[in-house]
């Protein structure tokens, strides 16, 4: 029987055959313990010299990580194994040798694992972060599916700038001037007013200058958007998408989380409601750490968004920021002209701001105030303006980082290692 390792406790007792990779080996005379991978999984085969062909234990014993194989043999049940089973390898076939293969168990330093994340994306480690990123991704749809949001595409190539003008992609369109999407809300806006609630998931792009741990250059953006809903609508919706992809996880990644050696007792916290704290209390409440330089109008760095991060075991929403800190689109808070009503989800356990979202200015007036301000180009603005001009409502979004939130899950330290094929400063290779 043809099968996976994904699929091999269907058949307990019985002879299957996998195509695989040899991830890992160690023999002796008598017995040979082959680490197989075959994309779906991971599971160790047993060759006991006594029981094959001479042949056969010697292949086993001869043959190189990452060699492709066939590989059958008699599933059995390991209860030392997270995975829960075994195989007891009858035969082997070579399908292709792998010679000298780069990455070997011993330790690799980052820029030479960098380097080779073509053939890194094997490991196990790799193998399980790309497994909880797909659970993110189906669980969102899942989520949003159930919620009634209808998803909408955006985009790439865009003649304007959402998110301020200075760490744009140009590039030319044809004879006109044009950008790599920074995010697809004001395309969003537009489609919450022809389809109600509405999400998009897609690439977007930052020529920020940024090394960090939380900064790619190109990084997947899910963004809702929702009319009718306001400021307080928004927060509800953002609890519960956060609390179900976490439990999500959860639920379907328990192998992936343990491979990773992730503290679930953490993520089992996450459920709505979340905290919150306004911009203003946690302004105060840095004073008051010792942060003594920071002062009302400061925008938070990393080390700003942990200390208030760490005071809570749930994501904490930080709310109303100071309208100069924010891109022209987000609406005042009514009372406070100087403040808009927005918020940032901040995650826990240091991995800094996951979500960006607030209600959206709904006055054309007021709109066109703020894209002078910014000195935008009104041109360029004029469909979006006309979103208020036609029977405008008040509406709100977000949009969450899918690698910082992978991340997060994961408990993986860089958001290098969360998407496949990582952007950064400097790198473009592979
Ligand atoms: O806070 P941001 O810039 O918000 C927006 O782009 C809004 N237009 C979204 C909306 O309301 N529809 O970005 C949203 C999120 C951040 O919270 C963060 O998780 C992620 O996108 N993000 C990045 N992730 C990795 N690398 C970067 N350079 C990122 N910049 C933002
Ligand atoms: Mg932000």
């Amino acid at each position: 029987m043809k099968t996976t390792i994904a699929e091999v406790g269907k058949y307990v007792g019985q002879e299957v055959t996998i195509g695989a990779w040899l991830s890992n080996k160690r023999s002796s005379g008598k017995i040979a313990f082959l680490q197989l991978r075959d994309g779906t999984g991971f599971i160790q085969g047993v060759v006991v010299k006594a029981e094959v062909a001479e042949e056969v234990f010697q292949n086993a014993k001869s043959i190189t990580q990452e060699t492709s194989l066939y590989v059958s043999g008699i599933v059995k049940v390991d209860e030392r194994s997270p995975f829960g089973y075994e195989l007891g390898v009858t035969n082997i076939r070579v399908i292709s040798e792998s010679v000298d293969y780069p990455i070997t168990p011993k330790e690799h330093g980052t820029e030479f694992l960098m380097d080779h994340r073509h053939l890194w994306l094997r490991s196990k480690r790799q193998h399980a972060v790309m497994k909880i990123r797909n659970e993110i991704i189906r669980s969102t749809y899942e989520f949003f599916n159930k919620e009634g949001f209808v998803k909408v595409d955006p985009p790439i190539l865009t003649g304007s700038a959402p998110e301020g003008t200075s760490e744009l992609f140009h590039t030319k369109y044809f004879d006109e001037d044009a950008y790599l999407s920074q995010s697809g809300q004001l395309y969003m806006e537009a489609a919450a007013m022809a389809l109600g609630k509405v999400f998009s998931f897609g690439p977007t792009f930052r020529a920020e200058k940024s090394k960090t741990r939380r900064h790619l250059i190109e990084f997947w953006m899910i963004e809702p958007e929702m009319a009718f809903y306001e400021f307080e609508d928004n927060l509800q919706v953002q609890e519960a998408y956060v609390s179900y992809i976490t439990q999500s996880v959860l639920e379907n990644c328990s192998l992936e989380l343990n491979t990773l050696g992730r503290d679930t007792s953490k993520l089992e916290k996450i459920k709505a409601p979340f905290p919150r704290i306004t911009y203003d209390d946690a302004i105060k409440f840095l004073q008051e750490k010792g942060f003594t330089d920071i002062k009302w109008g400061d925008d938070f760095g990393a080390p700003h968004e942990t200390a208030i991060a760490e005071s809570f075991d749930k994501p904490v929403f930080i709310t109303h920021y100071p309208t100069s800190l924010k891109p022209f689109y987000m609406q005042p808070d009514p009372n406070r002209e100087e403040v808009v009503l927005c918020a940032d989800l901040i995650a826990p356990e240091g991995y800094g701001e996951i979500i960006g979202g607030s209600e959206r200015i709904h006055d054309e007036r007021l709109l066109k105030q703020r894209i002078e301000e910014h000195q935008l180009d009104e041109q360029a603005y004029e469909w979006y303006l006309q979103l208020r001009k036609y029977g405008s409502v008040p509406h709100s979004g977000f949009g969450l980082g899918l690698e910082r939130t992978v991340a997060w899950l994961s408990g993986v330290e860089h958001v290098r290692e969360t998407i496949p094929f990582p952007r950064l400063l400097n790198r473009l290779y592979p």
